[in-house]
C-alpha cells in the first residue's frame, strides 16, 4: 500500500548515547500518528536500542542503512538481514549511492540483498538516482531505469509490492541542491510508469517512492506535494529533531 513516509539516514553520524538523545528529541516533538510513518536509520550499534525505544511509539519505524547478501558465515565486520531483524528493526535501506560508489556495490549483489531482506520480512528502501553526468548527457531516464531493472525487475510481484523506492539524483545527496519539483516529479512519474509497465497500474500506484537529496525542513512541503513524491529520505537534516520533525509535519 502507498504510504507518507519520512526516513532518516543517519549515515556515520552519532555515538549511541548521542542517538538516544535524538530520538528522545524526535519523541518529545513529534505527534503520536501513523498517518506519517517516520522512520529512524541510526547506525547497526544503534539498532536494538533505537528499536526499543520507539516500538510502543504510533507511526515510529526502524531501518537499518544496509545488510549483507548472505545468510551468515565467515564474512566479518558484517551483519545480515536475520540479524538486523532480530533487533525489532523492519526496513532496511539497500543500494544507497554511497555504498554503490564507495563499497562498489553492484546491481547483481544489490539484487541479492533485497531477497535476503525479504527473506527476513524487512522492507527493503531501494535507493536509486543517477549522477550529474547522466543528467548532463541526458541519460538519467535511462540510468535510473536500468538500476530499476537490475535490482528489483525480477521479484515477483507479491515480492515487489513490499519495496519503498527511494529516489535520490547523486548530485543532490549532501550537496544543498535539491531537485527542483519539476525534476523530482518527472523522475518519480518515470519511476512509477516504469513500474506499471513491469508490474501493471494497481501495483504501480501502490508503490511508495520517496524524493532524497538536500531535502530539508523549507523545501520539504514543496517536494511532498508532487504527485508521485511520497515523503522523502533525508540525510543531513535528520539530524536535527526539530528538522526531522518539520520534514515528518510536511505533508
Ligand atoms: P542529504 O539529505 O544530506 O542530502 O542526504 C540524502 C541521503 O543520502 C539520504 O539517504
Amino acid at each position: 500500500m502507498r504510504k507518507k513516509i519520512v526516513a532518516g539516514n543517519w549515515k556515520m553520524n552519532k555515538t549511541l548515547a548521542e542517538g538516544l538523545q535524538l530520538v528522545d528529541d524526535i519523541l518529545k516533538l513529534s505527534n503520536e500518528n501513523d498517518e506519517v510513518i517516520k522512520i529512524i536509520a541510526p547506525p547497526f550499534i544503534h539498532l536494538a536500542s533505537v528499536a526499543e525505544r520507539v516500538k510502543s511509539v504510533k507511526g515510529f519505524e526502524v531501518a537499518a542503512q544496509d545488510c549483507h547478501q548472505m545468510a551468515k558465515g565467515a564474512f566479518t565486520g558484517e551483519v545480515s538481514a536475520e540479524m538486523v531483524a532480530s533487533t525489532g528493526t523492519r526496513y532496511v535501506i539497500i543500494g544507497h549511492s554511497e555504498r554503490r560508489t564507495y563499497f562498489g556495490e553492484n546491481s547483481k549483489l544489490l539484487a541479492q540483498k533485497v531477497a535476503s531482506a525479504l527473506a527476513n520480512n524487512l522492507i527493503p528502501i531501494f535507493c536509486l538516482g543517477e549522477s550529474m553526468e547522466d543528467r548532463n548527457a541526458n541519460v538519467h531516464l535511462e540510468t535510473v531505469k536500468q538500476q530499476l531493472k537490475d535490482g528489483l525487475f525480477s521479484l515477483l510481484p507479491a515480492d515487489f509490492t513490499k519495496v519503498i523506492v527511494a529516489y535520490e539524483p547523486v548530485w543532490a545527496i549532501g550537496t544543498g541542491v535539491t531537485a527542483t519539483t519539476h525534476q523530482a516529479q518527472g523522475m518519480h512519474n518515470f519511476i512509477r510508469s516504469e513500474i506499471n509497465k513491469k508490474y501493471g497500474k494497481v501495483i504501480s500506484e501502490n508503490t511508495t517512492i520517496l524524493y532524497g537529496g538536500s531535502c530539508n525542513a523549507e523545501n520539504a512541503k514543496e517536494l511532498f506535494s508532487c504527485l508521485d513524491v511520497d515523503g522523502g529520505l533525508v540525510g543531513g537534516a535528520s539530524l536535527k529533531a526539530s528538522d526531522f520533525v518539520a520534514i515528518a509535519n510536511s505533508f
